[in-house]
């Protein structure tokens, strides 16, 4: 295993900003994982993924450590469920594909998100009305410390809206080197409850719809209104949906009586921050190379050369002027370093 120093992280983050690692070292097993932290002690360091939740405002002091751990496997099975377990430097909607082309079903309604199986955990990411935590088992992790690898349990892991116990109790402590899901093999639990989806399949005339055409109508949707990092930098959400007391959003809602929002409990609502965005007049604005996006205002957007503190200041002036007009506070999701 090579340890590069000074190298371009452009490609390995999907908003493609150009920011440099002191040290960079790519790891391929868990063995060069050990090796790589046992020899490098004395050095910070920082774990990359995918590359897809977080914001390069400037270089990378530390060692950067590319977890490229790959491979798939069933690991239990019976005449219900299959028990499947990823490598953490697999890509997620490579992996989602492999599981619907089995027929095995929980993951369809993620598809195309962006990423890394390893990092699904940290965020507990969703989509469309799923969410890794409904069909996750298990993960193991070494720790950063002592190299010790440590499994935890979906009690364990903390899982809350894009929220873990790896965001927070034991933020930096953790490498996630592997993950186990749960699947359906029959009686799938297809979940097209979300208007999207219900529209996408219906223009289809779907009625009954497979694992494989809740993936489509997916990978339709997102397609439709989210930027392919490939062509165009970012890094999905950037912000999260803002929960609010009821309380507290009935006031606003009086104030603004068409602002849209979701139920989360019997005491707090989910606006979608998207709304937000759009109503406060930044949908589809641009500042140099960075803007948000024309058809999802949720989604911050590298035209080329933006640096990361280019897309921070934007993101900045859009939680102000929301907090101004709404007297919301939004919330990033993406990991700003
Ligand atoms: N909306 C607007 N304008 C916009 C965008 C959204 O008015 O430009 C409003 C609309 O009212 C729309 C509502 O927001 O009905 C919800 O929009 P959408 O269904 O696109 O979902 P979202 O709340 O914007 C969330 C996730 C996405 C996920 C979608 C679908 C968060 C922060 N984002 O977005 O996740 O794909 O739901 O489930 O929860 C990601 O995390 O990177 C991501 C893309």
């Amino acid at each position: 295993m090579e340890i590069k120093t000074n190298f371009s992280l452009k490609k390995y983050n999907t908003f493609g900003i150009e920011a440099k690692a002191k040290q960079f070292a790519a790891v391929h097993s868990i063995a060069e994982l050990k090796t790589v932290l046992e020899e490098n002690k004395s050095e910070n360091k920082f774990i990359l993924g995918g590359g897809s939740n977080m914001l390069l405002t400037k270089d990378v002091d530390a060692l950067v450590i590319h977890i490229d751990l790959k491979g798939k496997r069933i690991t239990a099975e019976n005449e219900d469920y299959v028990w499947v377990e990823s490598q953490a430097g697999e890509n997620w909607h490579e992996f989602v594909l492999w599981t619907i082309d089995q027929d095995f079903g929980g993951l369809e309604n993620m598809s195309l998100i962006p990423g890394n199986v390893g990092t699904t955990p940290v965020q507990n990411i969703g989509a469309y009305g799923t969410e890794i935590k409904d069909t996750f088992i298990s993960c193991e992790a070494l720790t950063t410390i002592n190299q010790e690898l440590k499994t935890f349990t979906k009690q364990e892991c903390h899982f809350g809206y894009r929220e873990s116990i790896f965001k927070n109790e034991v933020k930096d402590q953790y490498i996630i080197t592997s993950v186990v899901f749960k699947l359906t093999k029959r009686n799938h639990n297809i979940n097209t409850s979300y208007g999207d989806i219900t529209n996408e399949l219906a223009k289809n005339n779907i009625t009954n719809p497979s694992l494989k055409d809740v993936s489509n109508a997916v990978i339709t949707i997102r397609q439709s209104k989210l930027p392919d990092p490939k062509e165009l930098g970012n890094s999905g959400s950037f912000f999260k949906n803002p929960i609010l007391l009821k309380t507290d959003f009935e006031k606003i809602h009086h104030q603004f009586p068409e602002m849209k929002y979701y139920d989360v409990s019997e005491t707090e609502v989910k606006v979608p921050a998207g709304w937000l965005i759009e109503e406060a007049g930044f949908k589809g604005k641009r500042f140099g190379d960075a803007g948000i996006h024309k058809k999802q205002a949720l989604v911050l957007v590298n035209y080329g050369n933006a640096t990361g503190q280019e897309i921070l200041n934007v993101s900045k002036n859009i939680q102000e002027t929301i907090f101004k007009i709404f007297g919301i506070h939004i919330e990033a999701e993406v990991n700003v370093i």
